[in-house]
């Protein structure tokens, strides 16, 4: 395999093979500026429920529509019912949205109970269904996240094999497949053999993996041993942007650049919360900066200490004191 050969969604050429999957909850306007700022060629949006995003006020709001810096971005729905997800996908089309993704994986509960998501994957006729509804219109690259079934039992695995052969019959740009089951949620290793086996069986199809990518040179070795196009990263970037950083020199057979120094986390960090404080009013801001924290505060020293006190921050002046005070070339040594 040639590292100079990027992924293909569709008519949109990335030059490098992987991209930031939709992490409900994080992959806003803040995470996705660092992601494309280290090196990430493409980003999805948050995931979107279908019925949401088809209301029309709702897409008026900016934190639901593309930055004019943003592309190429995509945006994910969940739904199930074909005329909503085409209303959805059409008007996200609309306002500026590169490529729609359509989700059949989400394991929550609540989304299971709606028969949305995961649940979709033991109803091939519907997941067919949506991806001729949204087909019809729009133009953009159409991509399909799934689980590699509902569970392990066998009806479960045929219809995912149903759903693959069908979707690539109707001509879906990619799938995306994450290698657990729905049942099995983040629990376990992902299973990267299935995918594999999805790419022989339909070579001419784009097939992207995701599962447990958190470090560069054993994903760039994975890719190798499956044969698939490309790969998503999804826990791997929460709280570090960095990993782009990592996975472009890997690909492009250059030196690790090494970890971030202090400063530059420092900085890293301060730019995160302010980019989230753009959006959102601050007590929100301080919430959502939070679940970031657990990601970055792994690359330091004091791990446990510097976690604590940004769980206990409640305002921006509180955050800026974290960061100031631990990310301080001396930092506390408690
Ligand atoms: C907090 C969180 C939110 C997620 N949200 C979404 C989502 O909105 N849409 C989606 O397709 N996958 C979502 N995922 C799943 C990831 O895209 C990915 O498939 C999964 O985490 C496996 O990759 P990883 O082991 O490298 O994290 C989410 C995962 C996490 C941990």
């Amino acid at each position: 395999m040639s590292n100079s050969v990027g992924l293909k969604l569709g008519s949109l050429s990335l030059d490098v093979p992987f991209f930031q999957a939709s992490l409900s909850g994080y992959s806003n306007y803040a995470m996705r500026t660092l992601a494309r700022r280290f090196g990430c060629p493409f980003i999805m949006a948050d995931m979107m429920l279908a019925k949401s995003a088809a209301h029309p006020r709702v897409l008026r709001k900016a934190v639901f529509r593309p930055g004019s810096d943003e592309h190429p971005i995509g945006a994910q729905i969940l739904g199930s019912k074909p005329a909503t997800m085409a209303k959805a996908a059409r008007d996200l089309v609309a306002v500026g949205y590169d490529v729609i993704d359509l989700n059949f994986a989400c394991p929550a509960p609540k989304v299971l109970r709606r028969g949305r998501g995961g649940a979709l994957l033991n109803d091939p006729d519907t997941v067919i269904d949506i991806l001729k509804a949204v087909r019809d219109v729009v133009a953009v690259p159409i991509l399909m996240k799934l689980r590699i079934g509902v569970d392990h039992k066998p009806e479960s695995l045929e219809n995912f094999w149903q759903i693959v052969s069908r979707s690539v019959e109707h001509g879906v740009d990619a799938l995306v497949i994450h290698g657990r089951t729905v049942s099995e949620r983040y629990r376990g290793k992902a299973d990267w053999d299935l995918p594999a086996a999805v790419k022989s069986r339909f070579p001419r199809a784009t097939i992207v993996g995701s599962g447990d990518i958190f470090d560069a040179a054993a994903t760039v070795d994975l890719m190798k041993r499956t044969g698939l196009d490309g790969f998503i990263v999804a826990r791997g970037a929460i709280g570090n942007p960095w990993i782009f950083r990592d996975l472009r020199s890997v690909w492009e057979n250059r030196p690790l650049p090494g970890p971030p120094e202090m400063s530059e986390q420092r900085d890293v960090i301060g730019e995160h919360f302010e980019l989230i404080l753009r959006d959102y009013p601050e007590k929100k801001a301080v919430g959502i900066f939070r679940k970031f924290a657990v990601g970055y505060v792994c690359r330091h020293p004091r791990r446990k200490p510097v976690l604590l006190s940004f769980m206990k921050a409640k305002t921006r002046a509180d955050v800026e004191n974290v960061v100031n005070t631990w990310y301080a070339d001396t930092y506390p040594n408690v």
